[in-house]
């Protein structure tokens, strides 16, 4: 596609990732690359008009730290250094950085001493977010301090003759109050990026190159209910027509409704050929008594592919397989020690899907954020109630359901979750979490209804916001709403007697509880 683009390079951060959503919130199309996939070659054949250095958890002062490629300096374009993106651009041009001891973590006031393009239209002094031990000790030649915290003196740097800028701090979380003005102010005014990511550009240019990839081949685009699925399946649909076939597997591990909403919306609303399979009896058979989470995300994972190849091979002929994945699924991680990271939980359902059924991919998301998938949803006519939705894990209530699983535990849990959401959407809150959702546990306990005693299970809420799933706080709901929802759900659904709220953050609890 023939965007002006910004390229990232990746020195290992949390946070990188934000940089690139930032810079493409306002227009900017850009992609993150780990430094030591960026040579010459490839400075060459991605040809960026500007390049951010993220920050990372290494050492400048360290033998082995990573740097940027030296052809990186010498390309004639701007460069925006961030964190450890500043400390090794000034190794590498002559300055030098040194461990210190003060270190500085959290919000710090950064005091602006000169006139840069780069801080154009904020306070002199302004509020940022710090995190780091390293700082630059000699600034390189050419460049001169445009901005000290107490603990940076060098806090921002610049050459302005090169466009070469350096900050301590970091400008694409949301604690840097005006982050995004300088993220702005380095691609549109410094660096002269018009700003021409927009969805409505996406939309059309990715309808071609589906339509080039597939020619009149078939597609076979697994639902799964979820935005992204969903939003992969209605462009493809409008791409390509009826050389689209849609397969929804209903688990039984569905929410109340959602089931029927798929089939609705895409079957009688987009007229999309749709191959709907009821499995619920053959999951349900598969999952009796497995209660190790692990073991029930394979045999779902599994047993789903078994079904949809199945029933792919019942549309006869398809070549291509379309998939929802993201950005974030795409970008390589940086690995310093190489060793493997640790297992938490197993995400890809349906990994090995396409190498099983040995069809081509077709992927258009792949270049699109969360956020952007949803605004692609809204211009291709999606109904915002659906494009905002919550994320929904791919074994679904099965993981909510802690213990062995049966048919009557999932109607209890499901018509619970259908209370507790109808609460927070009649609160108005559903747009400020990120995730809600009920866990009916495997412990029954004593109460007291009317005149009787009874012995039912007791429904956990979860609720949290974030901006990834990576990390998450609870939501802090008032009492009153909590009070309102416990006692709706004890006299609404069969089963419970008792409402529990999860109080516990990601790290270190997980967002699901299985
Ligand atoms: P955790 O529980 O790991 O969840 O904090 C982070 C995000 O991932 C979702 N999740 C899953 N999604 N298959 C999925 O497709 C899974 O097995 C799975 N487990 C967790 C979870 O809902 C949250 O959005």
């Amino acid at each position: 596609m023939q965007h002006e683009q910004l390229l990232i390079i990746d020195f290992g951060s949390q946070v990188t990732k934000l940089i690139a959503r930032r810079v493409r919130e306002s227009g900017v199309y850009s992609e993150v690359h780990p430094f030591n996939k960026v040579d010459e070659a490839f400075l060459k054949s991605f040809n960026p008009k500007a390049i951010i250095l993220s920050g990372g958890p290494s050492s400048v002062p360290d033998a082995n730290s990573p740097r940027a490629h030296q052809a990186v300096y010498t390309m004639g374009v701007p460069i925006l250094g961030i964190c450890y993106g500043q400390q090794t651009m000034c190794e590498q041009l002559g300055g030098a950085v040194e461990s210190s001891e003060e270190k500085e973590f959290g919000r710090a006031d950064l005091n602006i001493i000169e006139n840069s393009r780069l801080f154009e239209g904020l306070e002199n002094i302004e509020r940022v977010w710090m995190s780091h031990g390293d700082r630059v000790s000699k600034i390189p030649q050419g460049f001169e301090i445009t901005a000290k915290s107490s603990n940076a003196p060098y806090a921002a740097i610049e050459d302005e003759s090169r466009k070469f800028y350096g900050v301590q701090f970091h400008p694409e979380v949301v604690h840097t109050v005006n982050g995004a003005k300088i993220l702005r102010n380095f691609t549109h005014n410094i660096s002269g990026f018009k700003g021409d990511w927009t969805m409505a550009a996406f939309k059309g240019e990715s309808i071609a190159a589906i339509r080039k990839q597939v020619g009149d081949g078939k597609v076979i685009c697994g639902l799964s209910g979820g935005v992204d699925s969903s939003v992969a399946a209605v462009l493809i649909h409008e791409a390509i027509g009826d050389q689209l076939t849609c397969v929804y597997v209903d688990t039984g591990m569905m929410r109340k409704g959602e089931s029927d909403q798929v089939v609705s919306l895409f079957e009688k609303h987009y007229k999309i050929n749709l191959i709907h399979v009821d499995a619920e009896d053959e999951f349900l058979n598969l999952l009796e008594d497995v209660t190790d989470p692990e073991k029930k995300r394979k045999i779902i994972g599994g047993t789903f592919i078994d079904i949809f190849e199945r029933e792919a091979k019942k549309a006869g002929g398809a070549k291509y397989l379309a998939q929802g994945t993201l950005y974030p699924d795409v970008i390589e991680s940086v690995s310093f020690d190489g060793g493997p990271s640790v297992t938490i939980k197993s995400h890809h359902n349906v990994g090995g899907l396409p190498e099983r059924m040995d069809m081509e991919l077709v992927e258009p998301l792949r270049e699109l954020f969360k956020d952007e998938v949803r605004a692609l949803g809204r211009e291709l006519g999606l109904h915002e109630d659906f494009v905002a939705r919550h994320p929904f894990p791919g074994p679904g209530l099965a993981i909510r359901c802690p213990g062995a699983i049966t048919k009557d535990r999932l109607d209890i849990l499901r018509e619970a979750d259908a209370v507790y959401l109808d609460q927070i959407k009649k609160h108005g809150l559903y747009d400020d979490i990120w995730q809600a959702f009920a866990v009916l546990l495997p412990v029954q306990t004593v109460g007291v209804m009317g005149d009787s005693r009874t012995y039912d299970y007791v429904l956990a809420l979860r609720a949290v916001t974030s901006t990834d799933g990576m990390t998450a706080d609870y939501y802090p709901y008032s009492h009153e709403f909590l009070g309102e929802t416990a006692t709706r759900i004890i006299n609404e659904c069969r089963g419970v007697n008792r409402v529990v709220y999860d109080v516990t953050s990601k790290p270190p609890g997980t967002i699901e509880w299985e």
